[in-house]
């Protein structure tokens, strides 16, 4: 990394000790001249950089070599964290792409083949140069230098300082850490003025309810109504209101003049605003400055899904959620540790009725975990031990959650699962025992075979990546 990075910087170097022209370097005043071009190469990254370098344009490299992303990143930090993206509905491009800056539809992405795979649009008038901004912003203007088109006006999931989301406008988080895909979360700037984040149901647009809102619709008065959402140039982040008030999204600010500072929504749903420091001399790293909802886990689903999968449980760990599959169960898709657990046993009447006595299941007690909103029976008034009892004799409960007195019995597929220590509350969850139906052989039982102990899924991408992601 180190070493990458310090190439780059003696790249960056040449050009303004030398004057010499070097062909990806060559424009220092982040200009970019109609018919220029840029192509997917590997070993060539080939990119615009804006004035004091900060920011590049161009192609980045996937972890499948033979995939790009047209992009923007900060080009002085070894990681080179990417701001913008193009097409995110399809953003990778294929290896040989090449992207034009032409006069009449401005950015022009196509394929090796010349299939057009994305452009910036739209367009009125004709384009006389691009520059790309000390602000990160990569702004297309005509001879008159009005802007045509801007980074900052189609953002993808960062906005930076100097950026503004207007009403109607929105970011879209990302399919995963690695996956520029669109994702099922959104922050939006509502045409009433609230600004809220929401799921949605892919491949529809459709917004589920907002998980936070700000609250800024000027319902009392009109004039408290927001306008925009605004990132200001000295990192202040709020809702501008109709009378010039700010709503602030949190109290907390780092200096824009020392820090590279970024508000992303992550792939899990979360809004962050994260912090690095400038002179760091590749060494530093995003510090988190702020979260948006306190708490993702409490997420209230009345529709879609939650962060996380099916059968599985919501930790928020460094203001991250984690998912994880409880125990007798394991993920169905072991690359996707945010998606559903399935049972490693096969649970239900028909199954249980072979066993002359119920010892078929253990219990397992869970402390504050909930799934609360899978029951089919509440009862009342309950002991923690009936609670137990009455699910355990019961072939149709999968868990039962207790708490003061009440008794609530939930069946398979569990959803919207959390751990946490407000729920106050303690969960019995039957599991199989493991050999035990291997006493009932004249069953065919192809899902009960012995199974490999649940996949445990590894947090430490989630906390450490995942929270600069
Ligand atoms: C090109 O990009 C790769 C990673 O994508 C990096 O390791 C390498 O140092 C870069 N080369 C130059 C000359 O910047
Ligand atoms: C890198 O780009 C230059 C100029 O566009 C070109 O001449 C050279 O062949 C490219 N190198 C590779 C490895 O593609
Ligand atoms: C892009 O530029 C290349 C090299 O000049 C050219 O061959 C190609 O036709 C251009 N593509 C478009 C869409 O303008
Ligand atoms: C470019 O950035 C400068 C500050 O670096 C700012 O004053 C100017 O308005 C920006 N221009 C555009 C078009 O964003
Ligand atoms: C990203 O996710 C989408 C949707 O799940 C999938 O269609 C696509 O193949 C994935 N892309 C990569 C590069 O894995
Ligand atoms: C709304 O608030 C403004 C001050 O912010 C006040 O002047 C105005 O009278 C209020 N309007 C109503 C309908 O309360
Ligand atoms: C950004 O907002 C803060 C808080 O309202 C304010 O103090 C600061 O002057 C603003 N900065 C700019 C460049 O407008
Ligand atoms: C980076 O940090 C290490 C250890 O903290 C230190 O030895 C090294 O000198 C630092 N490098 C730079 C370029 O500051
Ligand atoms: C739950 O009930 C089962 C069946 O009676 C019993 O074996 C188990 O020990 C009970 N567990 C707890 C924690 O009460
Ligand atoms: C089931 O497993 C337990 C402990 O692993 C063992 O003691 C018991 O004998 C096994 N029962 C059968 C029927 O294999």
């Amino acid at each position: 990394m180190e070493m990458a990075f310090t190439v780059r910087l003696l790249l960056l170097l040449i050009p303004s000790f030398f004057g010499v022209p070097i062909s990806v370097f060559s424009q220092t005043d982040g200009k970019v001249a109609v018919d220029a071009y840029l192509s997917a190469t590997a070993g060539n990254n080939s990119s615009w950089l804006s004035p004091s370098g900060d920011f590049a344009f161009g192609f980045r490299q996937l972890e499948n070599k033979d995939l790009f992303l047209l992009s923007i990143w900060y080009a002085k930090i070894p990681d080179r964290t990417i701001v913008w993206y193009a097409n995110g509905d399809s953003p990778v491009a294929p290896k040989g792409s090449l992207v034009n800056l032409t006069a009449n539809d401005g950015l022009v992405l196509t394929s090796p083949q010349g299939q057009q795979l994305w452009k910036s649009e739209t367009i009125v008038g004709v384009v006389a140069f691009g520059v790309l901004n000390d602000t990160g912003n990569f702004v297309l203007e005509d001879d008159n230098s009005e802007s045509l088109w801007e980074t900052f006006k189609n953002p993808t999931h960062t906005m930076l300082p100097g950026q503004d989301i207007e009403k109607g406008g929105k970011l879209s988080s990302q399919q995963s850490e690695t996956n520029f895909s669109k994702g099922r979360f959104q922050l939006r700037m509502q045409d009433d003025g609230n600004l809220v984040l929401n799921s949605i149901n892919l491949p529809t647009e459709f917004a589920n309810k907002p998980y936070y809102a700000s609250g800024t619709t000027g319902e009392s008065n009109s004039s408290t109504a927001g306008t925009k959402l605004e990132f200001n140039s000295s990192g202040y982040m709020y809702v501008l209101r109709e009378n010039g008030q700010k709503f602030n999204l949190k109290a907390q600010t780092v200096s824009a003049r020392s820090y590279y500072l970024r508000a992303t929504i992550n792939f899990d749903g979360v809004f962050a605003q994260y912090s690095y420091p400038k002179n760091s001399n590749g060494n530093g790293s995003w510090s988190l400055v702020w979260s948006l909802p306190d708490n993702i886990c409490r997420m209230e689903v009345d529709s879609g899904l939650g962060v996380c999968g099916y059968n599985s449980v919501c930790t928020l760990k460094s203001e991250r959620p984690t998912c994880e599959c409880p125990s007798g169960f394991s993920l169905l898709d072991s690359n996707d540790p945010y998606g559903d657990c399935k049972p490693d046993f096969i649970q239900g009447c028909e199954e249980d009725e072979p066993s002359p006595t119920k010892d078929i299941y253990e219990v397992q007690v869970l402390i504050n975990t909930d799934w609360p909103t899978s029951d089919y029976m509440q009862l009342k008034p309950f002991t923690a031990e009936s609670c137990n009892e009455s699910c355990f004799a019961d072939c149709l409960c999968a868990v039962a959650i207790f708490n003061d007195e009440t008794c609530w019995k939930k069946k398979l597929p569990l959803s919207n699962g959390r751990l946490d220590s407000e729920l106050n509350s303690q969960a019995f969850i039957k599991v199989r025992k493991g050999n035990s139906t291997l006493q009932v052989p004249q069953l065919p039982r192809p899902y009960d075979k012995k199974r490999k102990k649940p996949d445990h899924i590894d947090t430490r991408g989630i906390s450490t990546s995942g929270r600069t992601g």
